[in-house]
């Protein structure tokens, strides 16, 4: 496998009678620059191939365009223009899983938008998975934090949590339980639909800091029209920029959250290193 001077990827197939020919995606550039020089797999290749294919399909969509107008209007209202890195948890197999690799591509997306660095997480990452992270340059993060990424200085860090276990946006709320709050750019179920849908129960013991933070939050929903309707469903963008109206006492409760079992939130104690 190579990549074109002009950025584009060439995937090359063996045929059975041992000759070469080469498949060119021409739809999409991938970010995959370097690294090029190690080999790969034929299947590996394949996903490759299908995530340029996936980049290359959600670029074109109105879904990707309408998220662009959203995190271009909440940056300005944070008085702020750019994203100074990412961060993607939980987004699952993106080897084997089609929903994954389509989240995976939205992010390759916004990484070309914003010219930024995307660090990774999953417990469940396969060998495989992290391969392909590293052909596409995303830092995979080896240690469960449980969601606890603190922001450090003004600079907006994206966190882009698709369908994940509530405590783990629980968490990243409580660590960054402050004015910090306002580095944040979340993408993850919104919290409305959180809040609207659960038990008081439920919230108090799984999302107590969704709960008291959704009055001080902007969401811009993302309108899933998107041609698979189970990929960018709930999901919503979430920014902080009322802050300044926030009660000093509303910070002044911040006990770190703990959790009663639950099978779709791996905690440190549960992660493995990747099989
Ligand atoms: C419901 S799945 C969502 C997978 C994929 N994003 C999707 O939409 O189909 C929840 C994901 O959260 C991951 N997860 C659970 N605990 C986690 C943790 N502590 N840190 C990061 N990811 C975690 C799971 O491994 C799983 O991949």
């Amino acid at each position: 496998m190579d990549v074109d001077v002009d950025g584009f990827l060439k995937v090359s197939y063996k045929s059975r009678n041992s000759k070469n020919r080469t498949g060119r995606i021409t739809q999409t550039k991938c970010d995959i620059k370097t690294n090029t020089s190690l080999s790969l797999s034929l299947d590996k290749e394949y996903f490759l191939k299908k995530i340029c294919e996936a980049k290359s399909e959600v670029l074109s969509s109105d879904l990707f365009k309408s998220v662009c107008t959203s995190l271009k209007e909440g940056l300005f209202i944070l008085n702020d223009s750019a994203i100074a890195e990412i961060v993607c948890l939980g987004l699952g197999r993106i080897g084997e899983c089609v929903t994954s690799r389509y989240q995976f591509a939205f992010i390759l997306c916004l990484k070309t938008l914003f010219d930024v660095t995307i660090s990774a997480y999953d417990p469940i990452f396969t060998k495989n998975d992290i391969e392909l992270l590293g052909y596409f340059n995303v830092t995979v993060l080896k240690e469960n934090l449980e969601g606890k990424h603190k922001t450090l200085g003004e600079n907006k860090v994206l966190f882009f949590l698709p369908h994940c276990p509530k405590q783990l946006t629980n968490n990243l709320l409580w660590v960054n339980w402050s004015h910090n709050l306002s580095s944040c750019i979340i993408i993850a179920n919104s919290f409305n639909k959180i809040v609207g849908n659960c038990s008081r129960r439920t919230l108090e013991q799984s999302a107590g800091y969704i709960s008291k933070i959704l009055p001080y939050v902007l969401e811009y929903p993302i309108i899933n029209n998107f041609k698979y309707h189970d990929i960018f469903n709930d999901l919503a963008i979430h920014v902080f920029p009322k802050l300044n109206v926030v009660s000093q006492d509303l910070w002044k409760i911040n006990s770190e959250p703990k959790y009663i079992e639950d099978i779709e939130f791996i905690t440190k104690n549960d992660s493995k290193s990747p099989v």
